[in-house]
């Protein structure tokens, strides 16, 4: 049975992709910052840590406790969405999304990977985002999100040199305008069919270890 762990799944798309790979048959992992809030979350069984991406004594926590458990999968979704757009930027947010879209996946990915170089499948996912790609971006707003999630995007291309030495496949992808807390209410995609289709993504990668930018239906997105 392999095992999946999944980073912010209290809520959104995160607790639709427990709920996605435990009924899959995976061992889940999820994480949460505040448990005390994860009631919908405990409701799934799965196995709980309390970890705050932006904290990096949290994170060594987390790979403490796990010890050398080897993860099948790890999906970095945690993050935090914002729409502004200059003249109405406020910088210390723009600097908390670097924090938690870009530092931070990159430093779980770091702390995890021994656990995920011990297991089978060997593979990290990170929810990015369309609003990252260079290339598709021809309207202005979003900008402090879309820097974060563009330079999470440059995080994997650099990193996936180094960790496909260990066998270690990367992949970012964009799930859909979900409707959740930050897709919000107009959003045409359920979380439950955006996981069910990330599911087959990640699950399904296994034949090419090549870095790629893919939506929830398995196309491909240019960076
Ligand atoms: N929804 C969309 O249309 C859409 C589109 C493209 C990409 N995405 C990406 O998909 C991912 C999930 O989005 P969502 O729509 O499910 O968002 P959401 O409903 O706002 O949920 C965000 C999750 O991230 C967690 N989180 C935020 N900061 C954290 C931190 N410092 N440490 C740990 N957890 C933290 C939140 O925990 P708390 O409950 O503690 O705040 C929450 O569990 C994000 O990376 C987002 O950028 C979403």
């Amino acid at each position: 049975m392999p095992t999946t762990l999944i980073t912010g799944a209290n809520r959104g798309i995160g607790l639709a992709l427990v709920r996605e790979f435990q009924s899959n048959g995976h061992t889940v992992v999820a994480t949460a910052r505040d448990l005390s809030k994860a009631a919908d979350l405990k409701a799934t069984g799965a196995q709980l840590h309390a970890l705050d991406v932006s904290d990096p004594a949290s994170i060594k926590a987390l790979a403490a406790a796990l010890g050398g458990r080897p993860i099948d999968y790890l999906i970095n979704n945690a993050g935090l969405g914002d729409r502004a757009d200059m003249p109405s930027l406020d910088y210390d947010r723009f600097q908390e999304l670097l924090r938690v879209n870009t530092i931070a996946p990159i430093r779980v990915l770091d702390a995890l990977t021994p656990n995920l170089a011990a297991g089978e499948a060997k593979v990290a996912a990170f929810l990015s985002s369309q609003l990252g790609s260079i290339e598709n971006t021809n309207m202005g707003f979003g900008l402090a999100y879309r820097v974060s999630k563009a330079g999470l995007n440059m995080g994997l291309r650099t990193a996936a040199h180094t960790l496909a030495a260990k066998g270690i496949t990367l992949l970012a992808l964009h799930p859909g305008w979900v409707k959740t807390d930050m897709g919000g209410e107009a959003a045409p995609v359920l979380p439950a069919d955006s996981a069910a289709g990330l599911y087959k993504v990640i699950t399904g990668s296994g034949a090419s270890k090549e870095l790629r930018f893919f939506d929830w239906e398995g196309r491909t997105l240019p960076w």
